[in-house]
């Protein structure tokens, strides 16, 4: 598919066939996140795979009752890693490390669409309650939880704001 394509075609998808996905399916879309830029390289951000009914269950109460989460085969959160990005970067490290952990993010989103594959960035949910879940240390952010499987589901574009309103030639 061409880049352009992928980019314009892929939605947010919450609904999800009951089909499983290979581990091999898994590891390209992480290698496509490790390819997302990151601030000096130091690629600040970790991926937590959950495949285990339970968990997903524990994530669906820890994201406001979000119940599609669960009917994915394969739920990944995306963590910041702003202990790895603030060794060098000081105070800049944690918004760094939140870009880190977004530009893959999106590649994932990207990627997964390439493969035929639907996801859904999920931001609403109880850092806290992830983090205890997942045992996710100090220092570090849960930024996205990201169901992964294949769509059953067509959802139609939802609408942009229209360009003029956001685009500022030379100032603002
Ligand atoms: C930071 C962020 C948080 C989001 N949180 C949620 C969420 O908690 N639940 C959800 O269903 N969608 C969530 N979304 C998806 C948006 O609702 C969706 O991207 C937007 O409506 C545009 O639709 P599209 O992704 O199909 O283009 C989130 C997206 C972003 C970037």
């Amino acid at each position: 598919m061409d880049c352009i394509d992928v980019i314009k075609g892929r939605r947010s998808i919450r609904k999800f066939k009951d089909l499983a996905i290979g581990k091999e399916i898994i590891e390209d879309l992480l290698n496509a996140a490790q390819m997302a830029p990151s601030a000096g390289n130091l690629q600040a951000r970790d991926f937590i795979i959950i495949t285990n009914k339970i968990t997903k269950q524990k994530l669906v109460k820890a994201a406001l009752g979000q119940s599609f989460i669960e009917q994915a085969p394969v739920v990944i959160v995306v963590v910041a890693n702003i202990e790895r990005s603030s060794r060098i970067y000081r105070s800049r490290g944690e918004l760094y490390a939140t870009q880190d952990a977004t530009a893959g993010i999106e590649n994932i989103l990207l990627a997964a669409h390439s493969m035929g594959l639907g996801t859904c960035w999920i931001g609403a949910f109880d850092e806290n309650a992830v983090s205890e879940l997942l045992g996710i240390p100090d220092k570090t952010l849960p930024v996205a939880i990201i169901p992964v499987g294949y769509p059953d589901e067509q959802p139609a574009t939802p609408p942009r704001i229209a360009m003029e309103r956001l685009v500022h030639w030379e100032t603002w």
